[in-house]
């Protein structure tokens, strides 16, 4: 490897900021660590003017990110502007077949485009490092494609967005309103650009997408999987779940099932006993079922400026030590294609909130209509309270039946005439 190192630091934002802070405040233990100097020769962002609370005087300045991933004053190209397409894209698309190393905290890029990229690093014998990708700080893509290379995975699932955990979380011990919460989660430096792509799934799904192709050996197939967010969710459905020993989590999984790989995202409840139950405010938890290993169960702060520049600069670390490998653990031409099962398949108990008409009789029309469509009660609350005159909701779990005869259900209720709005329905997830 190249000494001094040189890197091209693109995008100076909450995880930019704080690599280009760690480079100069750790510059002694990572040399040590790296084997040899690890230095920011040039930065690239919008404005140059803007105070990132870092020294950047001595750096060379680009405005465009190609001009860096190509220029000759750099060894490894570091992305830290996000977005699927446009700069990042083509920046990291130029470094890789300009030769250069590329790391990057970039999700919705690997995601779509790890396909296209991959090989590109794997032509040029180069790395494509994305560990903050992923769970932020939790090195869970190393733990995956090195630490537990000699497993056969069978299941990988966990809490993989930080900034839902904090929304759903801080609700639930607060009782603040969601889009307050969310506001804070945008200060804290916690939620993407479009912070839609978070409460929407659409962050974790990428996250699990890149996962579920690491575990498996499989192409990625963001398109093929089930996403739902938790824009939905309301102070009601967290209180009755408390009232029923549960808490919401928005959860990614990935499980083998044959030939198929079930990938799900969605908001589930899990038992208030269960560790994942335990995990609150920005932290991310990962489990991974390996062959040989049994459960492994990896907790950390999933976003925020610290923990993704952590496992930044964890990535460049390894490139300086000479640490190349496939970016998805095998070559690209090994990967085999992805058969994503659909959700219609899943099999496990549901909790349905109907607000009903306050009516004698209006109980026994939503049980009769859950008893047509094959769905069995294991548990049902009415609440006293009204949600406004005339409204009251009916809360039930069911006991383990299939995804298409909730389907049913839900169909065979919106029918009624004593269901007022749109039943709400959460996956509960027990294992
Ligand atoms: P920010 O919005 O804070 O920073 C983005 C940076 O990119 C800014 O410095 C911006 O410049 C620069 N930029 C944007 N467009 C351009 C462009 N066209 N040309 C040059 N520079 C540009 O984002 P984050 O730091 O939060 O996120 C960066 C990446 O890391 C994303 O891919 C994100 O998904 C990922 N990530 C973020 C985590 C987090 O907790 N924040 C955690 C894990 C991954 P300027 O400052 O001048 O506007
Ligand atoms: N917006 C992401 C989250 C950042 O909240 O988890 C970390 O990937």
């Amino acid at each position: 490897m190249t000494i001094p190192l040189r890197i091209g630091l693109a995008g100076l934002g909450t995880v930019g900021a704080g690599v280009a802070k760690i480079l100069a405040n750790q510059a002694d233990v990572i040399g040590k660590r790296a084997g040899g100097s690890v230095v920011v020769t040039a930065v690239c962002a919008r404005s140059k003017s803007k105070d990132r609370g870092v020294d950047l005087s001595a750096f060379e300045w680009f405005d465009d990110p190609v001009a860096l991933a190509t220029s000759d004053a750099i060894d490894v190209f570091v992305e830290l502007v996000g977005g699927s397409e446009g700069p990042a894209n083509d920046a990291v698309t130029a470094a890789l077949k300009a030769g250069k190393h590329v790391v990057t905290a970039n999700k919705a890029l690997v995601a779509l485009h790890g396909a296209t990229l991959a090989p590109l690093a794997e032509q040029a014998g180069v790395a494509l490092n994305y560990e903050a990708a992923v769970a932020g700080g939790i090195p869970v893509i190393k733990a995956i494609r090195e630490g537990l290379a000699g497993n056969e995975i069978s299941r990988v699932s966990g809490i993989l967005n930080g900034t839902c955990n904090y929304i759903l979380t801080e609700m639930e011990a607060t009782g603040r309103a969601f889009d307050d919460v969310l506001a804070d989660a945008q200060k804290l430096g916690y939620a993407e650009a479009d912070p839609s792509f978070d409460v929407g799934g659409i962050d974790a799904a990428h996250k699990l997408a890149i996962l579920a192709s690491l575990a498996f050996g499989v192409t990625l197939d963001f398109d093929g999987l089930y996403v739902e967010g938790i824009e939905a969710i309301s102070a009601a459905d967290i209180d009755f779940a408390k009232e029923l020993g549960y808490k919401i989590r928005l959860l990614g999984i990935a499980a083998r099932h044959g030939a198929g790989i079930e990938q799900r995202v969605h908001p589930v409840l899990v038992p208030v006993t269960s560790p994942l139950a335990a995990v609150t405010s920005v932290v991310n938890a990962v489990a991974i079922e390996g062959s040989a290993v049994g459960s492994v169960v990896l907790e950390g702060p999933g976003a925020g400026e610290g923990p993704t520049a952590s496992a930044v600069v964890g990535d460049i670390i390894d490139i300086a030590r000479g640490l190349v490998v496939a970016p998805f653990g095998i070559l690209s031409k090994d990967l085999q294609p992805s058969v994503t099962t659909p959700i219609a398949e899943r099999v496990g108990s549901y909790y349905l909130r109907i607000n009903a008409t306050d009516r004698a009789g209006s109980m026994a029309e939503i049980t009769k209509a859950l008893a047509e469509a094959s769905v069995s009660i294991e548990r049902i609350i009415q609440s006293s309270e009204p949600v406004d005159a005339g409204r009251l909701p009916v809360v039930i779990i069911t006991h383990d039946t299939q995804e298409k005869a909730i389907e049913n259900a839900l169909r065979l209720l919106n029918e009624h005439d004593d269901v007022l709005d749109q039943p709400m329905m959460i996956r509960v997830e027990r294992d």
